[in-house]
């Protein structure tokens, strides 16, 4: 019998969710179906209900429901439960499990593709929204020396940072504060740029050799990438492998198996 999985948004059409998947399932010879779904806030818990109701056996859940589905949720990982964001449901017997790939996709893509520990480094992370939320946990856990998070309102990352603020090593505060930080690798996780507004560099946020990372991705060079070569970042990356990555973690949560994932990388990425 084909296992059916899907994967729900507003808007979902552009999603590469379900290539990405098929390609992975095409990997173990597994024979599922992965369909794009497409919901409102209002319709949520019943399109929900209803793909569980016709055998659904797990979801991925993007923009703007991570909220929606952390609150449908039965039972959450600490990770989830920490980012208060659910990307992937898995429907169990006993009941809707929710987990959150997002940060331990970003921490995979950094450290296996790019070959960039973050053990021991400055990290610069701007934007404090859901995003943000949810790779927060996984970067404190891969152990940099100084973790700063910046935010055009600085109470939403004071917010996400709680009483784990430490200071000289884990630190929030508004966007200027990054001013002539030196990181090693900064990840862009806001909406700027995008929905139109300015992305917002502080001077000197780059040390030689740093990383600069996109949460998001588009087929050209996203604002962010661009104003970060131009402000001397060497490496640059938009998120495309970070949703590979937090793909194959969904994918071994429903399945136990873990896909291969250059291969779908480079499926994915134009020519
Ligand atoms: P969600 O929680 O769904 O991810 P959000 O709370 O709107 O969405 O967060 C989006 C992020 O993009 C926030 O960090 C937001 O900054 P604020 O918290 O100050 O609103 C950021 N963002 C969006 N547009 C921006 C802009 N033009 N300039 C700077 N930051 C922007």
């Amino acid at each position: 019998m084909t296992d059916r999985y899907a994967v729900i948004g507003n808007p979902i059409a552009q999603s590469k969710s379900p290539l990405l998947h098929m390609a992975f399932a095409r990997q173990f010879g597994h024979d599922i179906r992965y369909d794009p779904l497409l919901a409102t806030h209002e319709t949520f818990r019943d399109t929900v209900t209803r793909f569980m109701d016709e055998g659904g056996l797990g979801m991925n859940v993007t923009a703007p429901f991570k909220l929606d589905a952390l609150r449908m949720a039965d039972r959450l990982s600490p990770r989830a439960h920490d980012a208060q964001a659910v990307n992937t449901l898995k429907f169990e017997q006993d009941g809707i499990y929710g987990d959150n790939t997002d940060g331990i996709g970003l921490v995979t893509d950094i450290r296996e593709r790019l070959g960039i520990e973050l053990a021991g480094k400055r990290v610069l992370i701007v934007g404090a929204g859901g995003a943000a939320r949810g790779i927060f946990l996984p970067l404190i856990e891969s152990r940099p020396s100084y973790l700063l998070l910046v935010n055009r309102t600085a109470d939403k990352a004071h917010a996400i940072l709680g009483d784990r603020a430490q200071a000289g090593v884990l630190e929030a505060g508004p966007i200027a504060q990054a001013e002539g930080g030196a990181f090693d690798v900064v990840i862009h996780a806001t909406f700027a740029g995008l929905t139109g507004g300015e992305v917002l560099m502080p001077e000197g946020i780059f040390a030689p050799g740093a990383l600069a990372y996109d949460l998001s991705y588009d087929d050209q060079d996203t604002p962010f990438i661009t104003d970060a070569r131009r402000a001397g970042a060497s490496q640059l990356s938009d998120g495309l492998g970070m949703l590979v990555a937090q793909g194959a973690e969904s994918y071994q949560i429903w399945r136990g198996v873990r896909p291969e994932m250059l291969s779908v990388l480079n499926m994915l990425r134009p020519q």
